[in-house]
Formats: structure tokens, C-alpha cells, sequence
């Protein structure tokens, strides 16, 4: 296979040139890219189990996320669900803006003092950033401020406290590097689930042994800040993700939701929340900055719905935003794009085998749908499938186009923390 850099999507994007719409991974994967594939294997009704590959992602015990059975993911999604209910959106809200206005006047000060460089050196793009920045401007990482506004906010409500990145400027005790590092662990034992009972021992390589080491990390974090939420008592007004989990009630036995399996689930929604919404962020800057002319039309959208005056630490509500069309455009197009899983999502085929997009598969198969390939497929998206265009979410046209977005996944193992990503 081509290696044209580490990322696995490129690889298989360039197989999928070459073979066409089946690839076959490994002797028992294959990924897909044909469109009806999203709603074959993923979709509502006939979507397959999740495979082994995300055994390397179970935390203290299996979360919503990694659950491979159909009945245990059902029964966490009955009481997971309420915590990402309308109701509960609002009741969120505060925090995201709270966190918004601490990066807003953060980034003031950094500009108005002439500090805003001094917090690059955290990104590997350092010197082009440097490099960049001509007398007077002032350059800002948006990757580094993206992760700490998100990982403040996701913090806040997951684990019960902000973290205070953005106030403080760095990563203290490391907690986005564990998740990162903890994240290409996962990424890499996956492919080869069976390795991960052994990897505390793999001494030959430290990429195992601090991968390992941060996921254990995590987890502790999780498991302390859940204690502590216990332990202290707090401002019964405060509602957040960890308050609906405590609250909620066993849908087997009827009272409160195992210890450790809460624990879990906190430290799910940290993990999957937290390093998605920032990447978002930062390739939203990003495609902004290198699209100026898509970038005016946003700016205008915006300066006709918020009206100067606005006052000093305004934040826009979600209300204000969520009916905004180039807003959502801009959004939409960004996650195509630059999707933020853009890994295809390994689904196992189950008993007696199963036929897709015209192929016979036998049971155990793993399928996953080439995501960064269907997203630039021309039979989807047209001849400018490769340009960011906003425009084409606008219109009637949306609704059919949705059916093939992969940003947030299909059916029923899509994101369900999608609302809280769009406060944000
Ligand atoms: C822009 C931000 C986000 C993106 C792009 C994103 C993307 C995704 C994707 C693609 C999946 C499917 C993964 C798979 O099947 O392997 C997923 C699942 C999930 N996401 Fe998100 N996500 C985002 C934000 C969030 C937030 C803010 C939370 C919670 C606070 C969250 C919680 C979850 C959970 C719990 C699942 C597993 C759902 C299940 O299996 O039932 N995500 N997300």
C-alpha cells in the first residue's frame, strides 16, 4: 500500500483510486467508498456492530462509545441520552459562554500586550507561524487556543470543573498530550486488538509503554474529579453532563448508575468531546483564512444578524446562530472537508454473512466506509467536489446531501454529543 504520509485515510483514499470502490485492508477488512455504503453499513435498521477495534478503547470499563453489543449499547443510550436533551443544551449554555468570553478577553490582552507569539511554540508549525507574522500583526495558534477553549468548556462539563487553560495558557499537568497520546495508542492497537494485553510489556517500543501510561493517566484523572463531585458538596443549580449522570437512574435495576460504569461514561464524553469540537475549531479557522472570499460572506452574514453596537464581552447566543444559513454552510463544509474522523469506521458483519453495495461478505468480515474518499466522491458532491464551497448546503439540496456526511458518522452509533459541538 502507498504511504504517501502517516495518515491512514490517504492510503486507503489513494487504494480506492486505483482499485475502485472495494479495498481490501487486511485479510478480513475492507473498506468501501461506494455511496450507498454509508446507509449499508452504518445506517438505522440494518447498521452493523462495532468491530474489536474499539477494545482498545475501553476506559475503567466499556463506555457508550466502545460497547460492540447492540442490547448493553441501548440501555446506556436510554439514560446517556437525556444528557444531551434540548432541556439540557440550555442548561449548558452558561458554561460555553463563560468559556467564550474568557477566550475573547484572553486574546485582547495577548494582542494589546504583544504577547500573542509567545504562546506558538506549543505547535509543530512554530516556525511557519513565525515566520508568517509581519511587524504589527500579532500571529496566534488557533490549533493551541482552539484545544484549550474546547478542552476548557468539554472539562467543565464532563469532569465538573473547567480545566483553565485558556486562562492560564498552558496544558496543565498534561492533560491534552495524555488524551493524544492516548488517542494513537488506541488508534494503533486497534488495528490489532488482540496486542493490547501485551503492550505493558513492549519495553522495545515507548510509543506502547507511554501510550499505555497516559490511558492510564486518563483514567485516573476521571476517576478522581468523579470522587471529588461526590465527596464536595456543590451549587445544586450546577447542571452539567456529570450532574445528569449521577442523576440518572439504572434502566435494568432501577437506582443509581453503577460507580464505575459513571465513571466510564464521564470519561467518555471527555474523550470524545473534547479533541473533536478543538479540531473542528481550528480547521474552521483555518479553511476561513485560506477561503477570504467565503470568509467576507460570513463576516457579513454575521454583521447584519449582530448589529454594532455590541457590548464589550458580548458572546452570541446558540438561539441567534443555530438558524444562521453560512454559518451552518461553513460548518457542514469544514467537517467534509477537514473531517475530524476521517479514519473509516470498522463495522463487523454479522451471523449467516450479508450482501453490500452488490458484494457478498462473509460473517466476521470487517466493513468501514472510506469517509475522507465519500467525501470527495464527484457521483455526491459534483466536479468541484476538492473546493470548499459553502454554498452547496444551502437550499433544498442540504437534506440529500446529508445523507452521505460522515462528520459526526450515520445511524445508531452516530455522535450523540453533536448539540453540545454545535453550542460550542
Ligand atoms: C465537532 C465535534 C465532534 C465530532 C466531529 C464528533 C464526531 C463523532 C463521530 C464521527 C462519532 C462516531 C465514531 C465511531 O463510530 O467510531 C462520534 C461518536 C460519539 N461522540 Fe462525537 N463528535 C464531536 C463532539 C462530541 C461531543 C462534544 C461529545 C460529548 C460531549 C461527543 C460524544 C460522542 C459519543 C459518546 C459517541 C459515541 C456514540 C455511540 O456510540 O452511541 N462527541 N462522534
Amino acid at each position: 500500500m502507498a504511504h504517501r504520509n502517516h495518515l491512514t485515510c490517504l492510503s486507503v483514499h489513494d487504494e480506492h483510486m486505483k482499485h475502485g470502490d472495494f479495498v481490501r485492508l487486511s485479510p478480513t477488512h475492507v473498506s468501501i467508498s461506494h455511496p450507498d455504503s454509508i446507509k449499508e453499513i452504518l445506517g438505522h435498521g440494518n447498521g452493523f456492530a462495532k468491530s474489536d477495534f474499539y477494545y482498545a478503547f475501553d476506559n475503567i470499563e466499556q463506555g457508550i462509545f466502545t460497547t460492540r453489543d447492540r442490547a448493553k449499547h441501548a440501555r446506556k443510550r436510554r439514560f446517556v441520552s437525556h444528557i444531551f436533551s434540548p432541556k439540557a443544551m440550555i442548561e449548558f449554555e452558561p458554561y460555553m459562554t463563560i468559556a467564550l468570553g474568557n477566550l475573547g478577553r484572553q486574546m485582547d490582552s495577548l494582542i494589546d500586550t504583544g504577547r500573542a507569539g509567545a504562546y506558538i511554540s506549543w505547535s509543530a508549525k512554530d516556525s511557519m507561524i513565525a515566520h508568517n507574522s509581519r511587524k504589527g500583526e500579532a500571529a496566534l495558534d488557533a490549533a493551541v487556543w482552539s484545544a484549550f477553549l474546547a478542552f476548557d468548556i468539554i472539562g467543565d462539563l464532563a469532569v465538573g470543573e473547567p480545566f483553565g487553560f485558556v486562562e492560564a495558557g498552558y496544558d496543565s499537568e498534561d492533560r491534552i498530550k495524555k488524551l493524544r497520546d492516548r488517542g494513537e495508542w488506541c488508534a494503533t492497537v486497534g488495528m490489532l486488538p488482540w496486542i493490547k494485553t501485551w503492550t505493558p510489556y513492549f519495553y522495545f517500543d515507548s510509543f506502547f509503554t507511554k501510550g499505555l501510561k497516559a490511558a492510564q493517566g486518563l483514567a485516573e484523572m476521571g476517576i478522581a474529579c468523579v470522587e471529588k463531585r461526590k465527596a464536595v458538596s456543590i451549587d445544586p443549580n450546577r447542571k452539567d453532563i456529570l450532574y445528569y449522570l449521577l442523576a440518572a437512574k439504572d434502566p435494568d435495576k432501577g437506582g443509581p448508575i453503577p460507580d464505575s460504569e459513571l465513571k466510564a461514561e464521564a470519561l467518555t464524553q471527555l474523550i470524545a468531546g473534547s479533541d473533536t469540537t478543538g479540531n473542528t475549531i481550528t480547521h474552521l479557522t483555518d479553511m476561513l483564512t485560506r477561503n477570504p472570499a467565503k470568509l467576507k460572506i460570513l463576516q457579513e452574514e454575521l454583521d447584519t444578524a449582530f448589529s454594532d453596537p455590541l457590548p464589550q464581552d458580548f458572546v452570541a447566543s446558540f438561539a441567534d446562530c443555530k438558524d444562521l444559513p453560512y454559518v451552518q454552510a461553513v460548518i457542514y463544509e469544514t467537517l467534509r472537508l477537514r473531517t475530524t474522523v476521517s479514519m473509516g469506521l470498522p463495522r463487523v458483519v454479522g451471523e449467516g454473512g450479508a450482501t453490500v453495495c452488490g458484494e457478498r461478505f462473509e460473517e466476521g468480515t470487517v466493513l468501514s466506509t472510506a469517509t475522507y474518499t465519500t467525501h470527495r466522491d464527484p457521483r455526491i458532491w459534483g466536479a468541484d467536489s476538492w473546493d470548499f464551497k459553502p454554498e452547496r448546503w444551502l437550499g433544498r439540496g442540504q437534506a440529500e446531501l446529508e445523507k452521505y456526511f460522515l462528520g459526526f458518522s450515520q445511524g445508531p452509533r452516530a455522535c450523540i454529543g453533536r448539540n453540545v459541538s454545535a453550542l460550542t
